[in-house]
Parts: C-alpha cells; structure tokens; sequence
C-alpha cells in the first residue's frame, strides 16, 4: 500500500481496519472495520458519546488512532495531516468567515493551494447549492439554512475524495432540516462525492444514505441498505434504535417445515427461518425474542374469543392507550399473557379509533416477524435517540 504524504488527489474507497482510539483508559472506538464504497453516501448513526464524531476526526486526520488504519483507494493516510487527506468535513456549527464575502468563503480552500481556475470553480459549487445571487453577500446576512449551502460548497469546491458531514442539518429547524436532506442527496448525486454523514436521527439516515452503519458504544452493531437494517435488524438494540419494535420473550417449541414454532404466555407463533437473526439458536427450548415492527400488526374489534385464525400469531389484548397522531393511532395493547404490545394503525377512514379498555385482537403476518438472541435486553436503544436528541 503507497504510504505518501500529500495524497490529496487520491481516490477510492474508504477504508477502515482495526480502527481503535482511546483516552485513557476508555475506549472511545473499539476495533472499528468499515469499507465505503467510492461514491456512496454513508449514514453513520448511533446515541450520544457511542464514538461517530471521533471516528470521523480520525478520518479527517484531527486526532490520532490509538490503533488501526485508514485507507483511500490504495494510499494509507493514517497519518498524513489534515490537510494533506482528500477529505474535507462540514460541521454541526459551519463556522463560515465573518469578515469575507460568500465568494471568497467558498474561494479561500481554492486560493490557498494557488488554484489556477478560482473563478470558474467558485461560481461552479454556488450553483450547486443555488446561491450564485449572494456571493457578494457577508455570512451575517444568510439565513441558517443558506449559510449551511455555503459550509457545503466551501467544502465540495475542494472535490474531497471524502466528504465528512458531522451533523451538518443539527442548527436548522424540522422543515428547513427536510428540504436540506433532500438537497444534500440531490449535490451528492450530482458531484459524486463519498458522502460521511453523521447523525443521531434515524429518518434522517434512512431517507438519505445508501448504507447506514449503526454504532453503538464504540462498535457498528449492523450495516445494510436502510431497508434490510429497518426490516431485518440483527440485536435488539439496532430494532429498537431504528424506528420502534415489540420485542417479546418466548421459547422455541419446535419447527415446522421452514418454520420456527413459538410459545409464551399468549399462546403459539410461527417465524419462518429464514427471519431468524445470524448466529442465534432456536433449537427447541431455547428462549429467544420475537420481533414484530408496531405497523405491521393488525387490530381488529374483538367481538367473539375464539374465532381465532387457524396460524397463530395473534394475541388477545385490551387498548390501554390510543394516541391519534393525525396519519395514524399509536395503540398500547395490554394483552391477556401480560405484555404490552405497540400497534400502529393507519387511519383509514374518520372515526375509525379503538378507545381505551376495548378488546381487540392483534395479527400479523409470520414473515413479517424476526427473532433476535432471548438474553438480549428488549429494551436496549429504545429512546436513546430521544435522549441524545439534544
Ligand atoms: N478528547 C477526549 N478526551 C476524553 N474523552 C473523549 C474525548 N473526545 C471524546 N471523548 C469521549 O469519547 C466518547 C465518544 O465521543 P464522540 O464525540 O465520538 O461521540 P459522538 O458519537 O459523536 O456523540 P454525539 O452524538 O453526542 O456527538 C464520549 O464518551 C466522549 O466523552
Ligand atoms: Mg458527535
């Protein structure tokens, strides 16, 4: 592996192997491997403190492994300096210069490496994030959202191999942060650029990266396209961190065919295996946790105990809340074994809402359940995202 100094023009994907930083005796990342594809845009997504800002300062070359490497294409820039990396980073608070104009923000990277074609280059990366019609204007007089454009052009002017994005949207309100996201995929698959996006929100990673890594304590828990994480997550902390799930103890009672049969105290399920997390075992006897996302269990009035469909998976239960959210009512159905279930149900039609204390029966659909390791806490990640929120 080229191991040079300047490798600012280098290209390819990022590599990380054995990536490791600690202060003192605390592990801030712990053994870290990560391929990122040249072109793709990376959501790196985990709770507060689990270690996303200090791997990207890594990347960036603003603090020093502990151990490990990183590599792009073929050029190992562990240790080259920061300025020296095809990387550039675009912070949470993008501290644009006061005192120059927009044009000379977005021109100071360009000047300083004596680039011969400033002009055509400046006006080339305010198009991008259509701002040509400020340049003459000081930061002071951007509104957040256009001084977060400028930050992005400033960077993308450069043509980083790597662009690091640590909380870029973090300052702006919801809506502002929305129509962001949506430009911010629009310029990454314009330019072509490897986007590294750190955030904290998982729609925000979801609606925007093509591979989202979940970190959690200083390790990637999962790695996938959104879907596969959201629809398949592998621990209870990735299906609880990403979106909600009901995650229920139960205990294998068998197979059938490509079935796994379930038992707990609301009586039998079947997950197909096919939906049974890498790694864990559902020989007969042992306790596991089903998985079931709250939108993909139906409810329905309760009017006679029973009349039960012949497959399983349902549960008899009463609504112990119903919260109207507008597209849908959030349920929390108390069921006869004593476990508290979350239902989404899409609101139809007007009116349509099961008040508190009704009985109803909740199903779903076999494939649409997973099974994660049963000494896993069913409740680690949920609400860590709400917490770190701040
Ligand atoms: N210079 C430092 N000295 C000691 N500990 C540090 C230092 N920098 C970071 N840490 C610790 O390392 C852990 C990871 O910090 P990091 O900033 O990477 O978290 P993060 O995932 O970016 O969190 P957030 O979402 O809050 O920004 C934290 O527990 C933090 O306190
Ligand atoms: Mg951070």
């Amino acid at each position: 592996m080229a191991r040079s100094s300047d490798v600012t023009q280098v290209d390819g994907d990022l590599t990380i192997t054995h990536l490791t930083k600690r202060f003192g005796d605390f592990t801030a990342v712990d053994d870290l491997d990560l391929n990122v594809p040249q072109g793709s845009f990376f959501a790196l997504l985990g709770p507060s403190g689990c270690g996303k800002t200090t791997t990207l300062r890594m990347v960036a070359g603003l603090e020093e492994p502990t151990a490990g490497s990183i590599a792009i294409g073929d050029a190992d820039i562990t240790f080259s300096r920061p300025y020296q990396r095809p990387v550039n980073t675009v912070f949470q608070n993008y501290a644009l210069f006061p005192h120059l104009d927009i044009y000379e923000n977005v021109a100071f990277g360009l000047r300083r490496r004596k680039d011969g074609d400033v002009d055509r280059k400046v006006k080339e990366a305010l198009e991008l994030v259509e701002l040509q019609h400020v340049m003459r204007r000081k930061p002071g007089q951007l509104s957040g959202g256009q001084q977060q454009r400028i930050a992005l052009a400033r960077a993308i002017v450069n043509r980083p191999a790597v662009l690091l994005l640590d909380e870029p949207l973090g300052a702006l309100d919801l809506k502002l942060r929305r129509q962001m996201q949506l430009e911010l995929k629009r310029i990454q698959t314009e330019v072509g650029i490897t986007f590294i996006h750190v955030t904290h929100d998982q729609e925000e990673a979801m609606t925007m990266a093509d591979t989202v890594a979940v970190m959690n304590a200083g390790v990637i828990e999962q790695m996938g396209s959104p879907i596969d994480l959201y629809e398949s997550p592998n621990t209870a902390f990735v299906a609880n961190f990403l979106g909600q799930s009901n995650l229920l103890p139960a205990t294998v009672t068998g197979a059938d065919g490509d079935d796994v049969l379930l038992s707990d105290a609301d009586g039998a399920f079947r997950v197909p295996r096919a939906r049974v997390a890498p790694g864990v075992d559902v020989g007969t006897g042992r306790r596991v946790l089903v998985g079931v996302r709250p939108e993909k269990i139906h409810a329905e009035l309760l009017t006679v105990a029973g009349d039960a469909p012949s497959h399983g998976n349902f549960v008899e239960g009463t609504v112990a809340s119903a919260l109207f959210t507008g597209v849908s009512t959030q349920y929390e159905v108390a069921t006869r074994g004593g476990d508290v279930i979350g239902v989404f149900v899409q609101n139809l039609r007007p009116g349509a809402v099961f008040d508190p204390g009704t009985a109803v029966r909740l199903s779903w659909d076999a494939g649409f359940a997973f099974i994660l390791d049963g000494s896993e806490d069913p409740n680690a990640g949920a609400l860590l995202d709400d917490e770190a929120a701040d």
